[in-house]
């Protein structure tokens, strides 16, 4: 789906440079690189306060902590997300309330968030999907009247642009009281191991965030919160800062191969081709395709014959899902997700697709579609 090794040999010397001087330094926790990297993914986002830390899902939990929610409090999240959005709400011992998305962009429904509220709602948690910022002027307006938290998972937006209804950019993940992403290697912004960060422009949930990741420490030893050891290491940190000076032209590269995608694609009866809302630019963390009349899971397969990857993200809504069945949810409720997780498919995305590449797989859907018809 991703071709790290052709991005890696595009910017060896650079990267190379970058770990080679970590491992010089002997700095491997919180060293400078440490500080260089959230300072230059400050300076990108526009947005006062980075925090490092170890993945995108410690970041999600972190700001759950860091906002003071407590067991039985609901968080709203979408039914189709990756687990990890729901997976630390439940950890927390918090009640993860689930809503539909829309069926066109994937993205959080503000109409559903607005029905799931009660008096114990305190956080709602957008989920940029697949590289497209939601709807957040609304989810901002409906979190304003209830007096709820907002946190952005952004962990596939990141880089994505939001304007807003005062005609604002905002950077996907900054406009919420925390934003957290991901740097998972076949991230739009991926080290070489695990990584994450959470953004507020908020000084005091900043300095709680900051206490929490290094186990509720703000003097040495002295331990004012419960916190948990998570870190963001020197050499992901100083490969981060390489990456995040060509992340622009990583969405642009992503971008054009979507739309290489939507030109071969639009006209098909069988597909409909990601949608495109007017107020975000879309990353295109992943591309991805919803068939209509046709068993999705032969295309997977025809495609594999071809030694093309597609995936399904995701086969199997939240509230379906073993570990999170729960007495409120059922088969149906979420028509829109369980629609979704029957009729998805994304096709191989990354920075480096050449046109001989973006042709066969293009020209192999379009057989298989083909074969379909006769
Ligand atoms: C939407 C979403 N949320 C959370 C995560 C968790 O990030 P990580 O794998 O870095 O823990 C991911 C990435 O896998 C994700 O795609």
């Amino acid at each position: 789906m991703v071709d790290l090794k052709v991005q890696y040999e595009k910017i060896k010397p650079e990267i190379d440079k970058a770990i080679n001087d970590v491992i010089a330094s002997t700095s491997f926790i919180n060293g400078p690189a440490v500080k260089e990297f959230q300072a230059a993914l400050e300076n990108y986002l526009g947005v006062k306060h980075v925090i490092p830390c170890a993945n995108g899902t410690d970041a999600l939990q972190i700001s759950m902590m860091a906002l003071g929610l407590k067991p039985g409090d609901e968080v709203i999240a979408p039914s189709f997300t990756f687990i990890a959005t729901a997976e630390v709400i439940a950890l927390l011992g918090l009640t993860p309330v689930l809503v539909d998305v829309e069926p066109d962009t994937f993205n959080i429904s503000p109409s559903a968030i607005e029905k799931a509220i009660t008096p114990r709602t305190r956080a709602i948690v957008p989920v940029h999907l697949f590289g497209q910022t939601a709807d957040m002027d609304a989810i901002m307006k409906i979190a304003d009247e209830h007096k709820l938290f907002v946190i952005e998972d952004a962990c596939q937006s990141i880089g994505s642009d939001y304007l807003n209804a005062t005609g604002v950019w905002k950077k996907s993940g900054t406009i919420g009281n925390i934003g957290c992403t991901s740097f998972f290697p076949s991230k739009n912004l991926g080290c070489y191991g695990d990584g994450g960060a959470i953004f507020t422009n908020d000084d005091q949930l900043a300095a709680k965030l900051r206490s929490i990741v290094n186990h509720g420490m703000t003097v040495r030893y002295y331990h004012d919160d419960i916190g948990v050891n998570s870190r963001l290491d020197s050499i992901q940190a100083a490969i981060l800062k390489v990456k995040l000076q060509h992340l622009d032209a990583y969405a642009h590269a992503r971008q054009q191969v979507a739309a290489a995608y939507d030109n071969a694609f639009r006209n098909q009866p069988e597909l409909i081709v990601p949608a495109h809302n007017n107020h975000s630019t879309h990353v295109f963390h992943q591309y991805t395709l919803q068939v209509k009349g046709i068993d999705r899971n032969k295309l997977q397969e025809y495609l594999a014959t071809k030694e093309i990857p597609a995936m399904i993200y995701y086969p199997v809504p939240i509230h379906l899902q073993k570990a999170y069945l729960d007495p409120r949810y059922k088969a149906g409720d979420f028509p829109v997700t369980e629609q979704l997780s029957q009729s998805v498919i994304s096709l191989p995305m990354h920075t480096e697709m050449d046109h001989q590449q973006l042709n066969y797989i293009t020209a192999s859907v379009l057989e298989f579609l083909e074969s379909t018809r006769s």
